[in-house]
């Protein structure tokens, strides 16, 4: 075992120095805190970017075991948002001055799906004059199609890897040729060469896991070099199959202390990447996203789908904000963050000082 000091003033971390940073209590961990804190200020500011999410749609063609809108939980009910609505919430994110969406959706590969979304790229670009940021989040896709919304102004890409494990990633997923951890890895690679900001996650606190898992998640991070981060604690959904396992989950409080210990770490690992504070950290504690914050997180994204749509994406048990508008998620998140000493960065599209960095190096 390393001091604390020794181990949080080192440049290069092994697999063992990551687990005892996840392991950290009492003043260990508050000094990891403090540590991320400060690399933060030093290089991050305390500017948070804003990014409006649409919730697009819950069809999907996946199975996950851990996800409340996988193709075999016949109990929800399918949607895709109508286009007028999804330019009335893209055009409450530029008048707001958000500077950048992200639309999500469950993975769907029909050339019908991929079009409609290739025409409201379009659609965004004329109404925002191609200066509003956008991420696409919609799972895995042919190189042709992600080229095609590339050339249409989305610039970045948001595809977890849940567990950077494949012994794991198959306890999580079917064993069959739509869930396959090799083909979800170089997609990755795929997003890069075409020009994306990359950005990536997992899930902390999943049945199976373990810390090991976790110290390899941030090394993947690290060694891919990553452009973004979105990760969360595994939350349990009573319609999946996982849930049989939660028995043997961390309880939620100390599910939220893993996360916000790897969010810390992570900062620590990857100074000048984006990381968002997620909405899954909400949900285990009210003021979750604020703490991410305060320990490393650089990104949040207020929910700008409409509210009628909402309970349609629950992922999750306990999803928060489920009846705010947009304009009261606004509101109240912006309230927050100054009480957490941040500042909205109003009109700034906030991209990865990594991706940056690695641009210039070219
Ligand atoms: N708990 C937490 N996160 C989840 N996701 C899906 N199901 C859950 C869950 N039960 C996350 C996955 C996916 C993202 C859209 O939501 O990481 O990539
Ligand atoms: Fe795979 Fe929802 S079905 S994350």
């Amino acid at each position: 075992m390393k001091t604390i000091s020794t181990l949080l003033n080192q440049k290069e971390f092994s697999r063992q120095d990551l687990i005892q940073l996840l392991t950290a209590e009492g003043d260990d961990r508050q000094a990891l805190f403090g540590k991320a804190k400060e690399i933060k200020k030093k290089l991050i500011g305390n500017t948070v970017y804003f990014r409006g999410l649409i919730e697009y749609s819950n069809i999907c063609k996946k199975d996950c075991y851990y996800c409340g809108i996988r193709l075999g939980n016949t109990k929800v009910a399918r949607y895709e948002v109508d286009k007028e609505e999804v330019l009335d919430a893209v055009r409450f994110a530029w008048e707001e001055r958000y500077a950048s969406i992200v639309i999500q959706a469950g993975e769907v590969t029909s050339p019908s799906f991929t079009t409609r979304i290739s025409e409201l790229l379009a659609d965004i670009r004329t109404m925002t004059n191609g200066e509003l940021g956008i991420t696409l989040s919609l799972g895995e896709q042919p190189r042709e199609v992600l080229q095609e919304w590339y050339d249409l102004g989305a610039t970045r890409y948001l595809l977890r890897i849940e567990v950077s494990n494949p012994e794991l990633y198959l306890k999580l997923h079917p064993n069959n040729r739509t869930h396959d951890y090799t083909k979800r890895i170089n997609q990755l690679q795929t997003l890069r060469t075409i020009g994306y900001q990359v950005g990536t996650g997992v899930m902390i606190g999943l049945p199976f896991q373990k810390l090991d898992d976790l110290a390899d998640d941030l090394l993947f991070f690290k060694n891919q070099g990553i452009d973004m981060i979105g990760m969360g604690p595994y939350v349990e959904h009573e319609d999946t199959p996982l849930y049989e396992y939660r028995d043997q989950l961390l309880s939620k409080k100390e599910r939220f202390d893993l996360s916000l210990k790897m969010v810390a770490i992570l900062r620590i690992l990857c100074p000048d990447i984006n990381i968002a504070a997620t909405t899954a950290m909400q949900t285990l504690d009210p003021q979750g996203r604020e703490k991410a914050v305060m320990v490393g997180s650089n990104v949040i994204m207020p929910n700008l789908t409409p509210v009628k749509y909402r309970e349609g994406y629950q992922l999750y048990e306990d999803k928060p904000c489920m009846d705010e508008e947009a304009s009261e998620c606004m509101n109240c998140l912006e309230a927050r963050l100054h009480m957490a000493g941040a500042e909205v960065g109003y009109g700034l599209k906030g991209d990865s000082l990594h991706f940056v960095r690695r641009e210039a190096g070219k």
